[in-house]
């Protein structure tokens, strides 16, 4: 009678792969079979954002996801970095010189710190008149000096950096200064009391405050011809006069058909150059495009105030310009990951995306999960990128 090994009944795909009898001719087959099984496993589940990124994952959520379980499994799943949208802004900590709010800010990084969640603090300063609170403007009824602009911005820092000392990992120190239009710098109360001064002391004071974080300046169109420039001569002084400013943020708010890939190349190419890192910091790529309410002296808003293309959803040949556009991005950060550190997108899913409200009401569809958290063709466009090995030896 042959001795070969005798099969089992039929036991469905797992019995099949664990196999019955233990023989020597069947073990070693049957073993590396076992090891197959759960590699597969493994890469399976690897097709996340969060464990395909050769950068940390990152996302903008709502002040009250400690409140929102619904949301737990996408945000767990796919991201191990988290800023909040709006707790940690200098206008919600402390509104008057009376009132400090720590109890939201708190919730979200106890929260985080809970779920092995890193948290990104956004943002220290934010350099516009309609974003600070006014009283840190103001002596009595007329402006502050120079002194006492930075001494309560230092005190602020101090406070709210050392609160969190060890459980905030990075800091958006500075928030959108610059200027977009012939100006170095946005005319602010900031510049008119202080002239630059205030961004090299407040990162000073951060790094003051809690030396092992990482310490951000942030803006949106920073990549831009015109706009780099300036970016990159602040950064030069700052550099200079030994600022602690470890890495850029290229807020990354783009419109489809509109991304901007060569600048934002020659923006990362710079930034290699200068050994300084960049964070992607607030991505997403709006479906229908806001810069004609700016333009022409705001003459097209009441116009497209009323432009709401996709209430029912968003169609498939939209979708696809947007996957192709997202892997195309994530194409070109791939020959960057030595300079980029971090890609968050601005918040969760398209429901809870800041452009269905900014600049009007509209049903918008910008991220990779839809409202129901479900992957969209540019979640795996973007993982298709991310899964391509990337050529041995320095990034190019
Ligand atoms: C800017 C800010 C963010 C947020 C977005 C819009 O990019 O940096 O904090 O307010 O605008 O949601």
């Amino acid at each position: 009678m042959a001795m070969g090994p005798i099969r089992p009944p039929d036991r469905g795909p797992l019995g099949c792969l664990l196999g019955g009898g233990w023989g020597f001719d069947e073990r070693m087959p049957r073993f590396w079979t076992l090891c197959a099984f759960f590699l597969s496993v493994a890469l399976g589940s690897a097709q996340t954002l969060r464990q395909a990124s050769p950068w940390a994952s990152g996302v903008g959520l709502s002040d009250r996801i400690p409140e929102r379980p619904e949301d737990w499994p996408l945000l767990m799943a796919q991201f191990g970095h988290v800023t909040p949208e709006n707790c940690m802004k200098p206008a919600a900590i402390r509104p008057t010189e009376a009132r400090w709010n720590f109890d939201l800010p708190d919730k979200f990084v106890a929260f985080a710190n809970g779920k092995d969640l890193k948290v990104v603090g956004h943002c220290l300063v934010w350099a516009k008149d309609d974003r600070t609170p006014p009283w840190f403007y103001l002596d009595g009824a007329a402006p502050a000096s120079k002194e006492i602009l930075l001494a309560r911005m230092e005190a602020y820092i101090a406070k709210v950096v050392g609160r969190y000392q060890g459980r905030i990992h990075a800091w958006d120190v500075v928030n959108e200064a610059l200027d977009d239009g012939k100006g170095e710098l946005r005319e602010s109360g900031w510049t008119r009391a202080a002239g630059d001064a205030f961004i090299a002391r407040a990162f000073a004071a951060a790094h003051a405050a809690d030396p092992a974080a990482l310490l951000i300046y942030n803006d949106y169109n920073n990549e831009l011809d015109g706009k780099r420039e300036k970016m990159l001569r602040l950064l030069a002084k700052l550099k200079a006069g030994g600022a602690p400013v470890h890495a850029i943020g290229l807020q990354g708010h783009y419109e489809i058909d509109r991304v901007p890939y060569e600048a934002l190349e020659k923006t990362l190419v710079a930034l290699r150059a200068l050994g300084l890192k960049a964070v992607v910091s607030e991505l997403d790529i709006d479906v229908i495009p806001r810069g004609r309410w700016w333009a022409d002296g705001n003459k097209h808003r009441a116009e497209m105030a009323k432009v709401n293309p996709y209430v029912d959803g968003c169609p498939p040949e939209v979708l696809a310009r947007q996957a192709e556009q997202y892997g195309r991005l994530f194409r070109l950060f791939r020959r960057y990951d030595d300079v980029i550190l971090r890609v968050s997108f601005w918040n969760l899913h398209d429901g809870q995306s800041w452009l269905n409200k900014f600049p009007w009401a509209r049903v918008n569809h910008p991220l990779l999960f839809d409202r129901q958290g479900q992957p969209k063709p540019a979640f795996t466009a973007v993982l298709k990128e991310l899964a391509v090995p990337r050529p041995p030896g320095p990034a190019k």
